[in-house]
């Protein structure tokens, strides 16, 4: 299930061309996008190719509360950053996660594709350690740990916001097609300990061990 690339640059290729042959395959895709460090190669590359994305959905893993969408460290900024301001998406189709997104995801058939990242604690999206495995999308109080990981993009600790939106574990878990990915030596016993070792939801990404269609990107 684990794939190993010899790098980032490759293993941020490879993601790139699967979500250009999704998109290519199915012009309507819906598709779940991460933000975070590891994603931002995959982009880089995603943007390089000549797609149609005017009826692609995607659909955000997570959004800070309390600081605008215009915030510099915002998930909205970094998507428009990265993605949104490089490809012919339709504004609408844009969505993150509020209230709705799971009777909405529901509606529509759920996320064919899902590309996730993981935190050194193993959450997935903002579903820290001790999430239900089988949680709704809500909002969330961030753990210590996250908040300390990402400090590193603010001014000091005391500026990265407590709570978010999250995706939950279940509309996670109902996507048809999941990627997950991890890049450095610091990612690996996380990545071990959720792909190799037991499911508990002290780990939360462990419980993707059990979907039916999922593949872990690992660069050292
Ligand atoms: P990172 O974050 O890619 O910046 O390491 C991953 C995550 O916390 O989901």
């Amino acid at each position: 299930m684990i794939t190993l690339f010899e790098n980032y640059d490759q293993m941020s290729e490879y993601t790139a061309s699967i979500v250009a042959e999704e998109i290519t395959n199915n012009p309507s895709l819906r598709i779940g996008l991460p933000t975070g460090s590891t994603p931002l190669g995959m982009y880089k590359n995603l943007i390089q190719f000549d797609l149609d994305w005017s009826n692609v959905k995607t659909y955000n893993l997570d959004e800070y509360e309390g600081i605008g969408e215009n915030h510099p460290q915002s998930y909205h900024t970094y998507m428009n950053k990265n993605l949104f301001l490089h490809v012919n998406l339709t504004k609408d189709f844009i969505n993150f996660p509020d209230k709705n997104t799971d009777s909405t995801l529901k509606r529509v058939g759920g996320l064919d594709l899902l590309i996730l990242g993981i935190g050194h604690n193993g959450h997935i999206a903002f579903n820290e350690p001790g999430s239900s495995l089988t949680s709704a999308s809500r909002r969330v109080k961030l753990s210590k740990q996250t908040i300390e990981a990402n400090s590193r993009f603010f001014d000091s600790e005391d500026e990265v916001p407590k709570w978010a939106f999250t995706m939950g574990m279940k509309t996670i878990r109902e996507s048809k097609r999941i990627i997950l990915i991890a890049n450095g030596p610091d990612k690996w016993d996380i990545v071990d300990k959720c792909f190799n070792g037991g499911v508990t939801k002290d780990r939360p990404a462990s419980v993707l061990q059990m979907h039916p269609n999922i593949e872990v990107f690992y660069a050292s």
